[in-house]
This record gives C-alpha cells, structure tokens and sequence, in this order.
C-alpha cells in the first residue's frame, strides 16, 4: 500500500525538527560546559584576591557600623554643647514634678532621694534636672558615649551616678523588676527596634506609682500645615540618608498609640512643635512630651 504523500511529507519536517533542536542543544550544552570551566578557571586563578576582597567587606561592614557610632556620639557631644535655652526650659517644665516623687525604697524615702533608670543616655544631657541625691542607673547601647557621658557625670557630684550599662531598652534584663521610681527617655524611641518591647520593659522596671518621663520627635502631625516637612522626614527616612548619618534616627515615627497601648496609667502625653531656630533641625520640630505612671 502506497504513503500517503502528506503524511510523509509531515514526517520528514519533523524528524528535521528534531535533528535541528538536537544540534542547539548539544551547541548550547557544549557552551555552557566552556562558560563553567572557564569560570572555574577565573575563581582558580584569583582566589587570593576574592579571599581578600570578602575579607575587605567584612571588615568595612563591621567597622562602619562603629564608625558610624563614633561618630554619632561626637556629633552629639558638639550638639550638647550648644546651650539651647528654650529646650532647657521645656525639659525643666516637664521634669518639674519629679521632685515630689517618693521612692518605693524605705532607705531612699527617709533620705529623700530617689532611683531614677535613663535609658539611652547618650552623653548625659538629663543631669540637670534631676532632684538632689537622685541614685542613677543609666544603659545605652553605643560605647563611644561613655567617655562624654563621665566627662559630664563629673560637673554633677550631687547625682549618684552610675558607669553606663552597655545594652538597649530591649534588653535590659539586669535591671530588676520593680526597682525603679523614675524612668527617663530623651529623643531615643527615633532609633530603636522596638518600640513595645522597651514600654514593656520600663513598665517591668518602675515600681508600683512609678513614673515614666518621655520627650520625642516624632512625624509631622500636623500635614495641612507643614506638608513639606512631613513630605522631607519621609524621604529622607525612607531613602535611608538619615538613619545612615544618625546611627538609626527615623524621622517618620510616632509612639503616641504605642504608649496609650502600652498599660500605663495617668497617660498624660501631647504633641507639639519644639521651638527650633537651626534650619536642618526644623526636621526635629514635631515633637511628643509627657509622663505616665505604672
Ligand atoms: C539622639 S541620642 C539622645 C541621647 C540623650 N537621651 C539625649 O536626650 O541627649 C539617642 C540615644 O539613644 C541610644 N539608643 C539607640 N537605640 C537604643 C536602644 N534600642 N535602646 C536604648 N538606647 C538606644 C543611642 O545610642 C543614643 O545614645
């Protein structure tokens, strides 16, 4: 019986299909064998210099990260110096009502004082307002703080101060619960990891009426009037140029939901603009302030 012409005609063109993809793909094993030998070849041949450029990396990554840190401390240490009277006045308002806190420790109470935790503590700019005799434990995670920090503890000899903890409000575990009559937090919650975590931890720290005093800049609050500033804090948060250049700081965060959330009671908190004459700094205006009690 005779083939039908089509049908052949159809099985030629497919078996040279065939052959044809074979022929590529054979081209294309025997190409992609020549790439991964002479990739081989190219690791083989500077090993010494990959080691050392990871090595490189590695290092940079690490000593970066404590540059940054260095610098960030003496960048905060030169701001430190510059007497900024209406933020003086503002902390010493806020402040002013630690003075008729009593402490939960028989011995302090007699005497007056008070143990008071700052966390955070930077280059110490809180001394000033603490009441005479107050016990200070202070932590903050950035070791290049100390040396400014003793340097400043050293102008307040009426404040029992304590060597800086080198750890975060995340992880304070070494202070015990319940120990502590006052908590103090300054322009820190713009640059930790965990916001609840550390209002958890203050609430574990303070003894029973103990107080919680916090100042913050925060987001813009107030878009309708100042969208531009809102608009700058969040690029340049987001871009990440400024938690690159300030050791973390956010310009874009609010903790005011967080603390209403947190279990404190008496919450007495309120956003305002921070009188601020620099011009970068206008950044850093809105800001949040208040106490809160366990
Ligand atoms: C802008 S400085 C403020 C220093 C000081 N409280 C003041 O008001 O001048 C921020 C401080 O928070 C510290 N810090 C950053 N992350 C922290 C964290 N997770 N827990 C505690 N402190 C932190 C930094 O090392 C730095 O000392």
């Amino acid at each position: 019986m005779a083939d039908d012409p089509e049908a052949t005609e159809k099985r030629v063109e497919d078996l040279l299909m065939e052959e044809e993809e074979e022929e590529v793909l054979s081209e294309a094993g025997e190409e992609g064998g020549e790439e991964t030998t002479s990739l081989i070849n190219w690791i083989a041949n500077n090993f010494v210099l990959i080691v050392a450029l990871v090595i490189v990396l590695v290092v940079l990554k690490v000593k970066l990260k404590d540059w940054r840190r260095r610098w960030f401390a003496a960048f905060m240490n030169c701001m430190s110096q510059e007497v900024d009277v209406k933020r003086e006045l503002m902390k010493k308002e806020l402040f002013s009502s630690m003075s008729s806190v009593k402490s939960h420790d028989p011995e302090l109470r007699k005497s007056g004082a008070i143990k008071v935790l700052e966390i955070g503590v930077g280059t110490g700019t809180n001394f000033a307002y603490y009441p005479e005799g107050t016990r200070l434990t202070v932590i903050d995670p950035n070791p290049h703080f100390k040396h400014y920090y003793n340097e400043n503890r050293t102008k307040f000899p009426n404040i029992h101060s304590e060597d800086i903890i080198q750890t975060t409000g995340e992880e304070m575990d070494m202070i015990p619960d319940g120990s502590i009559d006052v908590v103090v937090v300054t322009l820190v919650f713009c640059s930790v990891e965990n916001t609840e975590k550390i209002l958890k931890n203050i609430l574990r720290v303070l003894a029973p009426g103990g107080k919680f005093y916090l100042y913050e800049h925060i987001k813009e609050f107030d878009t309708k009037n100042h969208s531009i500033r809102g608009l700058l804090q969040t690029i340049l948060t987001q871009s990440g140029i400024w938690p690159f250049l300030l050791d973390g700081c956010c310009l874009d965060r609010d903790m005011f939901q967080a603390l209403e959330n947190a279990g404190f009671s008496n919450v007495k908190v309120e956003r305002f603009h921070a009188d601020i004459d620099h011009f970068v700094f206008q950044l850093i205006a809105p800001s949040l302030k208040g106490e809160a009690e366990k």
